[in-house]
Parts: C-alpha cells; structure tokens; sequence
C-alpha cells in the first residue's frame, strides 16, 4: 500500500480554500492518497451516474460535479499526450433516474442531456434506466446517441421507431478505432445484460444469442490490439464471462478490458492473465482509472505473449483529489469548458428549485449503514411512521392491511437537514404506486413477506417468468463479493456458499479501523480480487448491512387488549408496491391461498409513493432546519 502522506497535509492545508463547483456543496475535506499507475493505454470509466451530474452537495467526499469532470479529463488528456500513450473515456450506462437534474423537469432530463453531453466520451452503452420508460428510451435514441455519434455502441439492444414500427440497432453494433496517440488498434463493444424489464420500443437480445451473431463473429476477427468490452453488466455476471470466453477463444493472446456496472460496486477481477475487468462504483461518487502496460502495438507475431500489467484506481469524486491527480489547485484546475458545464448545472439546479425545502430530517436515515430494525433505519421510518399514515384508502381506512414495500424502491439515504426537492428524486425516484388485494385471510397475507423474503430459497431462481428475487431489493446487494461471507449468503449468492455461525445482519466491511488514523473520513473501503488498495483516498470503513428483499408495516390492526395479546383480524387487505406485483403474486401461490391472478389487484390510494412520503414530509418535519 503506498500511501502519499504529504499530499494528505497539502490537501489539508487547501480544504479551507477549496470550492465545489455546485453553490452550497459540502466543502471536500482532504485523505491521504494513492496515486493513479499510467501505462501505455489509460481509462476514465463512470457509469450509474443515474442524474447525479451534479455531485453530491451533502457529501464532501463526492460533491465535485460534471463540470469539473470534464477539467479532469482535460488535464489527463494533456499528460496522455505529452507522455506519447492513449487516454480514454468510457461510460456504462444508466446515466439517468435517481436526481432532480434529471427526474424534476417535466418532460424529464430537460437539462440533462446538454450537460451530459458536454463530456468527451469515447465509448459508451445503455443501461436498463434508459429503457424502463419508453419516452426515456425515446429520448435516448433522438438525444444521446446521436450526441456520441460514433462513440455509442449497442452490440445486442434494438430501437423501435415509434412512426414506422421498424426495428433496427440503437446505435452501431461494434466500434472499430485508432488511438490518438500510439494508433492502437481498438475493437470495442458497448452490451446490456440479459434484462427483461425494458419497455416495448426496445428489443435486448440475449447475451448468449448476441456472440453467436455473424457480425459478432466477424469483430473478434478484426484486427485489434486491443478489445474492449463497456457494457452494464456486472463484472462477475455470467454475461460478460460469456464474451469473455467468446472473444478469447478467437484471440488467445490479445488483452481483452472489460468496464462494468449495474451493480453500484467498485470491483475488479481478472479473467485471465491478459484480461481485466473493473466496475466503477455509483452516483457519480466514483471515476474509475484503469491502466493497461506492456508492447500492446501488434506488431510481431501473435502468438509472443508480451508481458502486460494492469492497474485499477477508484477515484472519489472529491475536487481535492482530482487537484492532487493532477497536481493543480483551485485557481488552476477548472477549464472554461469545465466552469462552462458546472455553470450550466448551477443554472438547471435554479431552475428546476431542486434546493427547495420541504421539511427538516431530524437525523440521519440510512439504508444499510445500521440494521433492520433500528431508529435511524430508513426501512424502519417507513415501516413505522410513514406507511401508516400515507397507506389509507378512503373507502377501506378501517380494514387492516398488511403493506409491503420492496426495499430496492429506496435508492438512497436521507441525510439530517434539509429534505429538498432534489432529495425527493434521490430517495425515491421511481413513480411506484400502491397496489392491494381486498380481503385476503391472514394466515395466508401473512406468509407472503416470508416468502418474499427467501424462506427456504423458493424464490431464488427465476421461474414462471417471474424474475429473480434479489431484483427486488438494492443492487448493492446483488455485487456482495464472495470474499465476503456473510451467514445469510445463500440468498445472495447462486452458488449457495453460505456462512454457518447464524446470526443476522452483521456487518460486511472488515471493521478495521487503521488505528493510528482517527481523523479519516468515512468511506469506500474496496476489497477487489487484487487487493485493498484500489480506493485512491484512504478512508475509514462505513458498516454495510444486508437488508431483506421487502419489508413490511402492519397498518389499521385491532389494538392490544390489556394482556398485551391481539388476535389478528380474519383478513386483511394486502397492499404491496406495484413493482413487486409479479413475486406477491407468485408468493401468494404457494402460501396456500387461492389462485389469485393479476384481475385481482387494484390500486390503493391515488399518487406515487414518492408523493404520499413527500407529503407526510411537509406535515410532519419542520420547516426551519
Ligand atoms: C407498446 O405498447 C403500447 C401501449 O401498451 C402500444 O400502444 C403499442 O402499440 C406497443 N408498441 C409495440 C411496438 O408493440
Ligand atoms: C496554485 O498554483 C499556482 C501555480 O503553481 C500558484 O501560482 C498559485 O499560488 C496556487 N494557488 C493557490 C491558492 O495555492
Ligand atoms: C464557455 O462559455 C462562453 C460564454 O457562453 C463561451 O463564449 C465559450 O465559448 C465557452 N467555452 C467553452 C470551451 O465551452
């Protein structure tokens, strides 16, 4: 582990000058660093930004924005060029969903798609956010890809033309280029996992299928000094060792480099020696660096096997941080392009009234940093005091009901303070309704959480055309390394391996705390397959812990009798979000009960779940924070 402990005092000594771009970002606060590794072909990887372009303004570690990306990129590009090796941007998808500078406009990403586009990106895919929605993917094909042109691969995702009904490739299948500087030889495909959920103008084809495709078998046989895979795949996910094997089995000794995402985990793994794959975290609060070393130019026979290295950097997205990677300071760094980008975020920010407060939260609420349950759990909030008030139906408010909340429809902690416009989106982008099932007996509603939650692994393949289970909680979980056990990993991971020593909900960090350091700020502690020193910042370990699938509010029950003792009611409705309709359905099945089928199921109250928190938000939090 090298660690550079001078630029830890110089970067203290310049935290108190130091400015996010963003008006009233969190001012960053400095760490002792790692520095980035170049070799002959350098990589900036973002992916599952999902709207955060602006940066994180309540987290310091992250609070540097798009524009000071693109600075960022501009400074790196420069030392590329002066040391004669090849810098290049790639980006995984999702880019939207998850933040008001994407979700609050009306039609949505009114702002995004300038700002984003404002970026030099070389390479870049789709994730499955662009495709939920058919305006989004719409907005996608008629905006971004045309914005990236040549730089937009889509290797196994069709558009369809909404006018004519035709159906072709959303952008070009492969992209074949040199290099500025060293004229590499890349091939490179641009992939979406095996993802189902998308809506009907979009077509996703098999990984599987993709890589037995005539144009496909043609790109691996393409002269290439490199290949290199973007694609929102996890980097583990049998997808990407798909064509892995796909790509190897035609090119034995070509470097093969793999930028992954979906799962919102910073990762590396090796396919093989001449191969390497990294995942660059989430939200805009990592860049990934990847460096390939080594005689990548072809030139002699194939079959000498030159000897490669290759490095992997998490950068926080921490403006002290790129100042360090690039040995420039506040008056130095930005670019006109890059206060360009961070004034028009500014202004879009403005615009859009994203700091606008609707209450006051009296303190953290976090997602996987304490336990289920416990008082500062955002799933006990909701089970407790925000489920109860917001799940009441007119018509049916005096019949209990048992509500089901999926926790992967919480995307991400409410900070104490200011609960603003922008952190509606952030915490709960999606426009969830909830759903209900009138009348269902007790003993029968009262299984469905215990099914949906894994007893006995029902639910843990996907069957009947109902997805995987997992899917119904955050994607952190699904990335949970299997160096990590953890005693309820069966559920998590398909090979089984599960801990013995039983309890619940441990944490997963290591728990050291680098003695001699207290005054680390808390944050990404990565343990990849090369090691722990992939994070360029130092950081002490923040506690993650599993959350189950779904969690439940039991609502409008017959109080307690003066034993302390209830009886439950006969039935009750059951009320679920509608998201997870097709498990409840499924759950419901094998808990014994009837055959109940989608014709049974209503909505329970008007609005989105977004707007029935939001609402109990303004009644029951302060405005004054
Ligand atoms: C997609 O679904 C919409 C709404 O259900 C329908 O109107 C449209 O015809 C469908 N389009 C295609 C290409 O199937
Ligand atoms: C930033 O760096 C420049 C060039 O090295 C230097 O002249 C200037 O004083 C530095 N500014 C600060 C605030 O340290
Ligand atoms: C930055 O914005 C100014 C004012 O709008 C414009 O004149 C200039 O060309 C822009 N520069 C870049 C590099 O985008």
């Amino acid at each position: 582990m090298v660690l550079k402990k001078a630029a830890a005092v110089a970067g203290a000594a310049l935290a108190t000058l130091a400015r996010a771009s963003q008006p009233g970002a969190a001012t960053p606060v400095a760490a002792p660093m790692r520095d980035l590794v170049w070799g002959k072909l350098n990589v900036l990887h973002t992916t599952d930004t999902h709207g955060w372009h602006g940066g994180h303004l309540q987290e310091s570690q992250y609070s540097a924005d798009w524009g000071d990306y693109v600075s960022f990129a501009e400074h790196l590009r420069r030392t590329a060029d002066e040391q004669g090796v090849d810098l290049l941007l790639v980006d995984t998808g999702d880019r939207v969903e998850g933040n008001g500078l994407y979700d609050a406009s009306s039609p949505k990403g009114q702002y995004y798609y300038d700002i984003y586009r404002e970026q030099h990106i070389d390479i870049l895919s789709t994730g499955n956010h662009e495709l939920y929605q058919a305006s989004t993917a719409d907005e996608e094909h008629r905006q971004t890809v045309p914005n990236f042109r040549d730089n937009y691969v889509a290797s196994n995702l069709d558009y369809i033309d909404p006018k004519t009904g035709e159906r072709s490739p959303m952008a070009q299948r492969y992209r074949k280029f040199q290099t500025k500087n060293q004229k590499l030889d890349i091939v490179a495909f641009g992939f979406l996992f095996d993802f189902t959920g998308n809506a009907n103008n979009t077509v996703v084809q098999p990984v599987k299928e993709t890589i037995q495709e005539e144009w496909f078998q043609g790109a691996i046989r393409e002269q290439a000094d490199i290949f290199v895979v973007v694609g929102h795949v996890g980097v583990r996910m049998q997808e990407y060792k798909d064509i892995f094997n796909a790509i190897r089995k035609q090119n034995w000794f070509t470097p093969i480099i793999f930028f992954g995402g979906h799962v919102h985990v910073r990762d590396a793994i090796a396919y093989d020696s001449r191969s390497f794959a990294i995942a660059s975290g989430r939200y805009f609060e990592t860049i990934g660096w990847m460096s390939v070393n080594g005689d990548l130019k072809k030139s002699k026979a194939p079959s000498v096997e030159a000897a490669l290295s290759f490095n992997r950097r998490y950068i926080d997205n921490n403006l002290l941080g790129l100042y360090y990677h690039t040995g420039l300071n506040d008056s130095t760094f930005p670019t006109e392009h890059g206060r360009n980008v961070s004034t028009a975020i500014a202004k879009a920010r403005k615009e859009l009234d994203l700091d606008h407060n609707f209450g006051c939260a009296p303190r953290d609420y976090w997602m996987t940093r304490t336990p289920y349950p416990h008082d500062s759990s955002i799933y006990t909030w909701l089970e407790k005091e925000v489920l109860p008030e917001v799940a009441v139906s007119p018509s049916r408010k005096d019949i209990p009901r048992l509500v089901i909340l999926n926790t992967g429809a919480i995307r991400f902690d409410i900070f104490k303070g200011a609960f603003t416009r922008d952190t509606t989106y952030i915490v709960s982008p999606f426009l969830s309704v909830l759903k209900y099932i009138p009348d269902v007996p007790y003993d029968v509603a009262s299984k469905v959480i215990v099914l949906l939650n894994n007893a006995g692994q029902i639910m843990n393949v996907a069957s009947d055309g109902v997805p995987d289970a997992r899917f119904m909680a955050i994607p952190e979980q699904l990335a949970i390394h299997e160096s990590i056990t953890y005693p309820d990993a069966a559920s998590l991971h398909s090979d089984g391996k599960a801990d013995s020593d039983g309890q619940q909900q441990k944490p997963l960090g290591t728990g050291s705390k680098d003695g001699g350091e207290p005054s680390l700020v808390e944050g990404y502690t990565t343990e990849d397959d090369i090691g722990t020193d992939g994070d360029d910042a130092v950081h002490s370990n923040i506690n993650f812990y599993v959350v189950p699938n779904c969690i439940q509010a039991e609502v409008g029950f017959p109080a307690s009798d003066e034993e302390g003792g209830s009886s439950p009611p006969d039935t009750v409705d059951l009320v679920f979000f509608d998201f997870i309709q097709p498990w409840v359905l499924l759950a419901l099945k094998f808990s014994g009960g009837e055959d109940y089928s989608a014709k049974d199921i209503q909505q329970y109250v008007e609005g989105t779940f977004t707007e029935l928190m939001v609402g109990w938000i303004k009644e029951n939090w302060p405005k004054d924070c």
